[in-house]
């Protein structure tokens, strides 16, 4: 595919950090950036908006779905997450939101973050990274950028509860038959547990350089 600039997909399980790294990512090299969760999220969101079931089919959601629902400021939600996991099973959405995807970086490249953008969305990526970490320590990343106190006394059981939603997330999101979450054969997988966002980033950016440079990352 002929494209303006390169396409760099970053992949992984819920709360990895894939967010934060794929926006300094896409600074650093100067490209645009798209959060594709945000588009499950919203077609989540709309589907409990209207008093729907998100595993019944949201495919009439996907495909009108508005730039004006990506930037509501309720998609970080908890239920709006678990919405997002059952309407991004279904075939049919995932279909409607190809091409949007796709198109987003052909003008000028991209950075994209997700769970299948290596493995279905840009297989032909310049540039691949899986991006995670152990249940128990993206539970507490999670926990405290939604705001959670780790010294309260409720924390360890609330820090229970956030592994074992997400470690649900996760078995749905790889479990599910169409783009199931997954490493692309060809990724560079950075494990982030002993990581901060500025070594991850680091790492990111040597191994991105090297490989868009046409020498072997690894
Ligand atoms: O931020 P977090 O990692 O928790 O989730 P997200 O990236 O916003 O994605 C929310 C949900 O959307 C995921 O659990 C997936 O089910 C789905 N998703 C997907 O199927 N494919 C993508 N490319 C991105 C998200």
């Amino acid at each position: 595919m002929v494209r303006g600039g390169p396409v760099i997909a970053v992949d992984g399980p819920a709360a990895a950090g894939k967010g934060t790294l794929a926006r300094r990512l896409a600074e650093a090299l100067g490209l645009p950036y798209l959060d594709t969760g945000l588009l499950y999220r919203a077609v989540g969101r709309l589907a409990l908006d209207a008093g729907r079931d998100p595993a019944d089919p949201a495919q009439d959601i996907a495909q009108t779905l508005s730039p004006e629902a990506l930037r509501r400021p309720d998609l970080r939600a908890p239920e709006v997450a678990v919405a997002a996991s059952k309407v991004a099973a279904q075939p049919l959405v995932r279909a409607a939101l190809v091409e949007t995807q796709r198109r987003f970086a052909r003008e000028r490249g991209a950075v994209l973050d997700g769970r299948d953008i290596g493995t279905v969305i840009f297989p032909d990526a310049d540039f691949k990274l899986f991006i995670t970490a152990s249940p128990a320590t993206r539970a507490l990343r999670r926990f405290l950028q939604m705001g959670g106190d780790a010294t309260a006394p409720d924390a360890r059981q609330k820090l229970a509860d956030m592994e074992e939603t997400l470690r649900a997330r996760d078995a749905a999101d790889a479990g599910r038959e169409t783009a199931p979450l997954c490493i692309a054969d060809d990724a560079c997988v950075i494990e982030t547990d002993t990581l901060d966002a500025a070594a991850v980033l680091a790492e990111a950016l040597r191994l991105a350089r090297a490989r868009l440079a046409g020498q072997p990352a690894g």
